[in-house]
């Protein structure tokens, strides 16, 4: 069943960004796959989602090895996508996939090792059908195996066509930097860190974007409506089928406190102001700094998508408004 043709204005919807000093390009919005496209969902739910992402110009989907559940899934709901259909725009696509939390029993089964790494690149190529990813990620820093291994792993990854780019992922600035000149050094650069940030988690504010924007790396910021909190999903409690309302899910039902709620009101009422939803402001709030490449969203619908690429209608903020994103921000 190979029915999906792509809208022919898809290049105009979402604008890219550079990455980096590299050739690659970023839509401002990407799509994660790490939620909603896991083993229970539906085949039409989730390739509807994937579809409509890319006929928007979401030219930039993220997995990881792990992502289901069961971990694997993902990987493997995306291949079915990609054959009913999406393949045909291979060459538009930028796919990556990242190792390095627990996946196969044994030592070997997780971490930043060499065998990791190289086992790993080639089940999510299995899994997924791709020749090649673009990005393949070191989805975080191992304490155990050294540096000069992981780093290898990565280069030898691009060097044998596997994934066309090396990334990092959670690793702090300090060690970063020495994964940065270490790849350079192997003359396999670094284009991309995915880091964790949003307006309710700003530690790559201390020293992450600076070091990145001095070496010329570019950041994918995941999770950057905190799963969902950064949105008008919880304003009126928790919705059933939410993330939060989830057994074992990422997002808890008890962070949604009475103080997130004044915060968030707060926030959802500047977003308002502006002409902005609490999603659409939080985005663009993060793409104001040139050093985010890409916003790496989730969505549980293509209604989701559309209101997250709003945002990149509204990319500036008066410094006014950015003192009363402090200011709500700071409320007890
Ligand atoms: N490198 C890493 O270690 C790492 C870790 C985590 C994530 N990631 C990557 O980052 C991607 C995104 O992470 P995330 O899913 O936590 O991102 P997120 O965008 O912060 O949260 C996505 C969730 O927020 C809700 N949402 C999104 N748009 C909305 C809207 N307009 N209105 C109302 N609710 C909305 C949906 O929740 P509902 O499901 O409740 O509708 C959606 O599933 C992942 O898929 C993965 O690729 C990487």
């Amino acid at each position: 069943m190979n029915t999906y043709t792509a809208s022919e204005q898809r290049h105009e919807a979402t604008p890219c960004r550079r990455c980096g000093n590299s050739g690659l390009f970023l839509p401002l919005v990407s799509l994660g796959l790490w939620h909603n496209f896991g083993g229970g969902e539906r085949y039409a739910r989730f390739s509807e989602i994937l579809f409509h992402a890319f006929d928007r110009g979401v030219t930039h989907l993220d997995l990881a090895n792990n992502y289901g559940p069961p971990p694997g899934a993902a990987e493997e709901n995306l291949r079915c996508v990609l054959r009913d259909g999406l393949e045909r725009y291979r060459d538009e696509l930028v796919i990556s996939t990242k190792a390095g939390y627990p996946m196969w029993p044994g030592p070997h089964g997780s971490g930043g090792g060499r065998k990791h790494l190289l086992a790993s690149i080639d089940q999510s190529l299995k899994r997924t059908g791709l020749e090649y990813f673009d990005i393949f990620y070191s989805h975080r820093p191992d304490p155990v195996t050294p540096l000069e291994e992981t780093v290898g792993a990565l280069a030898d990854i691009v060097r044998r066509g596997k994934a066309l780019h090396a990334g990092i992922s959670n690793y702090e600035p300090g060690r970063a930097k020495q994964v940065i000149d270490m790849l350079r050094a192997e003359g396999v650069p670094c284009v991309v860190h995915q880091a964790r940030y949003s307006m309710f988690e700003r530690t790559p504010e201390r020293g992450l974007l600076d070091t990145l924007a001095r070496e010329g790396v570019g950041m994918v910021a995941f999770s950057p409506l905190a799963q969902g909190l950064l949105t008008d999903r919880y304003l009126d409690g928790i919705p059933e089928g939410s993330r939060a309302s989830r057994p074992g899910g990422f997002l808890k039902p008890g962070q949604v406190t009475p103080g997130y709620l004044s915060r968030a009101r707060r926030l959802n009422a500047l977003a308002a102001a502006r002409g902005q939803s609490l999603a659409g402001m939080a985005l663009a709030w993060l793409l104001r700094n040139p050093v985010v490449t890409s916003v790496l969203t989730g969505a549980s619908s293509t209604a989701q998508l559309d209101e997250n690429l709003k945002a990149t209608r509204h990319l500036d903020f008066t410094p006014a408004e950015l003192a009363a994103i402090e200011e709500a921000l700071d409320m007890p």
